[in-house]
């Protein structure tokens, strides 16, 4: 979809306040925390628990979950290929805006195409955009099947529905790889910590 730029005539104003200055302010750098995986896999879950625990430390926050921007922003687009083509597009560049306005920003989309993550992640500043692979068989994430869509999927009332009619692609190259069927949500949450630990992107806890 919208790979050109429509318009003619544009310029780009910069501002005085970059996104150093911001992070100064904030006392943390701003990332993306891309996290990938099927429905069911515990995406949501996990990223509202990793706010969680940086926003108690002081940090700044926001989590774009696939369900809810598809009721505002996205609510346009379905689930075909073009669409979710476009949902992840849109979404990178809100990641983005949001991560130059300083903020540690989560996103939860399925995200199931490898190169419309990679695009995501080529737009983004060098070290800035973690993918996080929210691994879990799909027999497990079917059997917990939190909004009953995996029955619905079966029973042929959902057409490409991911893991069942449409396709996955596991990232090959993913920053952090947690298993929700194997880790429990706290390890899950604290191996992401941990890893922001390491890069120096939020400070070590007391
Ligand atoms: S994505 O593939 O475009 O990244 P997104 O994360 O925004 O998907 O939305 C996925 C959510 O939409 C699922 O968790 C599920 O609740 C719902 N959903 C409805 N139809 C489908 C479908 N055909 N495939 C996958 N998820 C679907």
């Amino acid at each position: 979809m919208a790979e050109k730029t429509k318009a003619t005539n544009i310029t780009w104003h910069h501002a005085d306040i970059t996104k150093a200055d911001r992070e100064r302010l904030n006392g943390h750098k701003a990332v993306t925390l891309w996290f990938t995986g099927l429905s069911g896999s515990g995406k949501s879950t996990l990223a509202h628990a990793v706010e969680n625990t940086l926003f108690e430390r002081g940090c700044r926050t926001y989590v774009l979950d696939g369900d809810n921007i598809r009721h505002g922003l996205n609510k346009d687009l379905g689930f075909s290929p073009d669409d979710r083509e476009e949902n992840i597009r849109r979404i990178g560049e809100v990641a983005r805006l949001f991560t130059e306005a300083g903020v540690i920003t989560l996103t939860a989309f399925i995200s199931p195409y490898r190169a419309d993550r990679d695009k995501a992640r080529n737009i983004a500043d060098e070290g800035t955009f973690f993918e996080i692979y929210v691994k879990c068989d799909l027999a497990i994430c079917e059997e917990r099947d939190p909004k009953g869509l995996y029955k619905k999927a079966r029973a042929g009332e959902i057409p490409e529905f991911t893991g069942v009619s449409a396709p996955y692609e596991e990232p090959e190259s993913a920053e952090i790889v947690v298993d929700t069927g194997v880790q429990s949500l706290e390890e899950c949450a604290a191996a992401v910590v941990a890893t922001l630990e390491e890069r120096g992107i939020v400070p070590m806890a007391n």
